[in-house]
């Protein structure tokens, strides 16, 4: 098995031309001596500088060696600039660009649908959308404003890192591996191949392995255009058309108010696999008023062509309905600092006060939303708890009796995966949940679904809120299916109502401002490595929830004014 050794990465760092680095670290360019060919090896690495010898002539003392250092035996990677891995694809039915594509729509301030939409560079001057009641008069229009952005490729620290942290070298089948997308950037049920799907053998993981030097590496965005639609009337439906985009799309602009029944689709770590698009598909066939997406998008993972890719997934339902979410952790790790999913999915966060773009509020239709960042400090001090403090004291019951807050990494969670990892924020937020009387909490980050009892501080009990993990959303993670109880004589706890591990996808249903029905689907399950796509009677391999078998469950949510004045 061939290994990737230190050496041949920081060789292949080494990505512009070939240079010769001196003992004492200085870079000396140099390319007529020792080429590719002719038996030069790389040596040791000491203090950041290459040392390398050249056969015996390495061995004579300095005052004997020629006054020209060493020109490297790294060759420079071919470039990959005009491969699929840098570039992005706007839209896959364009054949002849211009072409727009990767719409998608989601609530701005009062009046407001803020339209997203990517095309290439020079496709689109100022963006435009044209807009109307009518499907065939379009008779009122927006422009907007433009953005793209660069960013290296992740895959070269997933490959580097173990070795420098003192871990194992990755073989470069495993690094093939790693850096391949074919097992699931496929969709099965049409054939087509999402614009990320890669099939990288042995021989191209070197070629591949270069850095910011390289263009190849990096990822250039496609132009990401914002427009906002202004003065938009609640209930009425409006068709819209961007630049360069013969397609059109409708909307209905959401309910404001006590509107009933307000339903609402949910779903969270929803990735790009065909268990993705079956969830995303049942959501569109609610016809909800709008869809909380609790973080965990694309799955990109520093491989940003995905997000082009996820946007094309996602474009049926986005572009029609306005999904509004909050970032996951896969908007965060993997040097995505949350830079792709702020570019492409903006939150009305500063029309709510919040200086973050990735936590915000707004009323909508009977529900006052809350979004919250659980990679954001959340203590006392941090703009995050002063900022939602601040909004829980002046958000008004009376317009929107119900009060829904949403997050990535759960509070309540009896799944062995994740558990407990959002103990800080649980200690720094729940107090002022049930001070302000929050009716529901919405989270996912474990693969699995689970609903709570009413609870706080452990304690089942009437006036607290509900906690809902729909992490489901089905990913190319697959589910979580080992619950509690576990090891070291930890239990069930007596709080989790209902928890099952397998994919689905869930509808909120505000009757009126005491009553919501909340029902929970399953799609498929997760059997034995494959999806099983038959939710009425399949089971993921391995759920130990006493709820495995069950592919729904409904329930009713009851707020209670009389009874609790918290949430009065
Ligand atoms: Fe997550
Ligand atoms: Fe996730």
């Amino acid at each position: 098995m061939t290994r990737l050794s230190l050496s041949s990465a920081i060789l292949a760092a080494l990505a512009t031309c070939n240079w010769a680095i001196s003992e004492d670290a200085r870079l000396l360019h140099d390319d007529s001596e020792c080429s590719a060919e002719d038996g030069c090896t790389l040596v040791a690495l000491q203090r950041g500088a290459v040392k390398r010898t050249h056969d015996e002539e390495a061995e004579k003392p300095r005052s004997d060696r020629p006054t020209k250092s060493f020109t490297s035996s790294y060759r420079r990677p071919k470039m990959i600039a005009d491969s699929p891995a840098s570039k992005f694809i706007v839209n896959k039915d364009c054949e002849k660009p211009p072409c727009s594509g990767q719409v998608h729509i989601q609530l701005g301030g009062p009046g407001e649908m803020v339209v997203v939409f990517a095309s290439q560079p020079e496709s689109v001057a100022e963006p435009l959308v044209r807009f109307g009641k009518s499907a065939e008069s379009l008779s009122s229009s927006a422009k907007g404003t433009t953005f793209t952005y660069s960013q290296l490729m992740y895959w070269n620290h997933q490959l580097f890192d173990p070795v420098i942290a003192g871990g194992r070298e990755m073989s470069t089948e495993e690094a093939a591996k790693l850096m391949s997308t074919d097992t699931w950037a496929y969709d099965k049920r049409t054939g087509w191949k999402y614009p990320s799907y890669r099939v990288i053998g042995p021989q191209q993981v070197e070629e591949r392995m270069g850095w910011y030097k390289n263009p190849g590496e990096r990822y250039d965005s496609p132009a990401i255009h914002t427009v906002v639609l202004t003065g938009l009337e609640p209930g009425v439906e409006y068709t819209y058309q961007v630049d360069n985009d013969g397609r059109k799309f409708s909307f209905k602009m959401p309910q404001e108010g006590q509107h009933y029944p307000y339903k609402v689709g949910l779903v969270g770590d929803i990735g790009q696999t065909p268990v993705s698009n079956s969830s995303f598909h049942l959501l569109q066939g609610l016809k909800p008023e709008l869809v909380l997406l609790t973080g965990d998008l694309s799955y990109a993972d520093g491989y940003y062509p995905r997000w082009d890719s996820y946007g094309i997934m996602a474009e049926p339902l986005n572009a029609r309905v306005p999904v509004m979410s909050c970032p996951g952790n896969h908007e965060y790790a993997s040097a995505e600092a949350f830079k792709s999913y702020n570019a492409r999915y903006p939150m009305p966060y500063a029309q709510s006060g919040s200086v973050d773009p990735n936590y915000w509020s707004r009323d909508i239709g009977p529900m006052h939303v809350v979004a919250l960042n659980s990679y954001a400090a959340s203590g006392p001090d941090s703009f995050q708890f002063n900022w939602l403090k601040k909004d829980l004291e002046a958000f008004n019951r009376k317009r929107t009796p119900w009060l829904v807050v949403m997050m990535h990494a759960p509070f309540y969670n009896s799944n062995l995966g994740h558990l407990g990892e959002a103990t800080v924020m649980m200690g720094d937020l729940e107090e002022l949940f049930f001070k302000h009387g929050v009716n529901v909490v919405l989270a996912g980050h474990v693969h699995s679904y689970e609903r709570t009892w009413p609870v706080y501080k452990n304690e089942t009990t009437v006036c607290a809120p509900v906690y809902i993990n729909i992490g489901d959303g089905g990913n190319r993670e697959g589910a979580y299916a080992k619950w509690l109880p576990g090891e070291h004589g930890a239990l069930e706890p007596t709080w989790s109502a209902f928890r099952q591990g397998a994919f689905g996808m869930a509808e909120l249903e505000l009757s009126n401002e005491t009553h919501a029905q909340f029902v929970w689907k399953r799609n498929a399950c997760f059997d034995n490595g494959e999806v099983d796509f038959h939710p009425e009677n399949c089971s993921t391999s391995g759920d130990n929830s006493k709820n495995a078998l069950k592919h729904d469950d409904i329930s009713w949510i009851v707020r209670s004014a009389e009874a609790c004045p918290n949430q009065a």
